[in-house]
């Protein structure tokens, strides 16, 4: 099974107007011939100059969280899916580690949000991953397995069908340390496993993405391993040769 690679590129709370519009021009004049699907999660503010900057760009734009609520109303600082779809966006990032240990997202507000972003038209990306504590004490194919099954459990496994998956080890985000090669395939074969089990035809096709200090130089031998299907890339989305470096890392 050949899955497509996407490099999707989260921006965090990173930016001003003149610099999305900068990036984002840099980054669609290098991707004319990407062999890559690239995805730019800019703020909320920014949403609007990057899908202009695009235009008719082959590049997507997604958000990087939405409301947990489905209908328009009383939400003081909040944005659903079916704005962020109105806005241009195709995909919404949910489940970001940050988002779950910061701000307090359980794995059942997330499956609420995966939902919410399908019934908007969005595709979700969903984020699961261990910190190094669960990793050391062995817990990680537990915290892995519990944070998929909790939108497996809420929405069934069908759900994952227009979806991407990304594996990012909380221990390897924005730190300089990377799973290696070895290290992410494990954990994505064990995620995609535990897809297949309840439907092996949605398993293959599902993209699961690596994320975890991603840079152009460890991306093409992480991008080789079966399962690891492209990456969530954050500190190197914000310089359009390292996103493009990464990309470049697709074959
Ligand atoms: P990083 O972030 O590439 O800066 O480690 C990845 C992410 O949080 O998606």
């Amino acid at each position: 099974m050949t899955r497509p690679t996407i490099v999707a590129g989260n921006w965090k709370m990173n930016g001003s107007v003149a610099m999305a519009e900068n990036l984002t021009e840099e980054i669609a004049a290098g991707a004319k011939d990407s062999k890559a699907k690239l995805i730019i999660c800019p703020p909320f503010p920014y949403l609007d100059a990057v899908v202009r900057t695009l235009g008719d760009s082959e590049i997507h734009v997604g958000g990087q969280n939405l409301a947990d609520q489905p209908d328009a109303g009383a939400y003081t600082g909040e944005v659903s899916g079916a704005m962020l779809r109105d806005i241009g966006c195709w995909y919404a990032i949910v489940g970001h580690s940050e988002r779950r240990s910061l701000y307090g997202e359980s794995s059942e507000a997330v499956a609420i949000k995966f939902g919410l972003a399908r019934d908007a038209g969005l595709v979700p990306i969903l984020c699961v991953g261990e910190t190094l504590e669960q990793r050391e004490s062995g817990q990680m194919e537990a915290v892995l397995k519990a944070q998929l099954t909790a939108v497996i459990d809420m929405h069934g496994v069908d759900a994952l069908q227009d979806a991407i998956l990304a594996y990012e080890p909380v221990w390897a985000i924005g730190t300089g340390k990377t799973a290696s090669p070895e290290q992410a395939q494990q954990a994505h074969a064990f995620l995609r496993e535990q897809v297949a089990a309840q439907n092996a035809t949605i398993a293959n096709v599902l993209p699961i993405l690596y994320g975890g200090s991603v840079k152009p130089g460890n991306a093409p031998e992480l991008f080789a391993q079966t399962d690891v299907d492209g990456g969530l890339i954050g500190g190197a989305s914000l310089k359009a040769e390292d996103f493009l470096g990464i990309a470049s890392a697709a074959s």
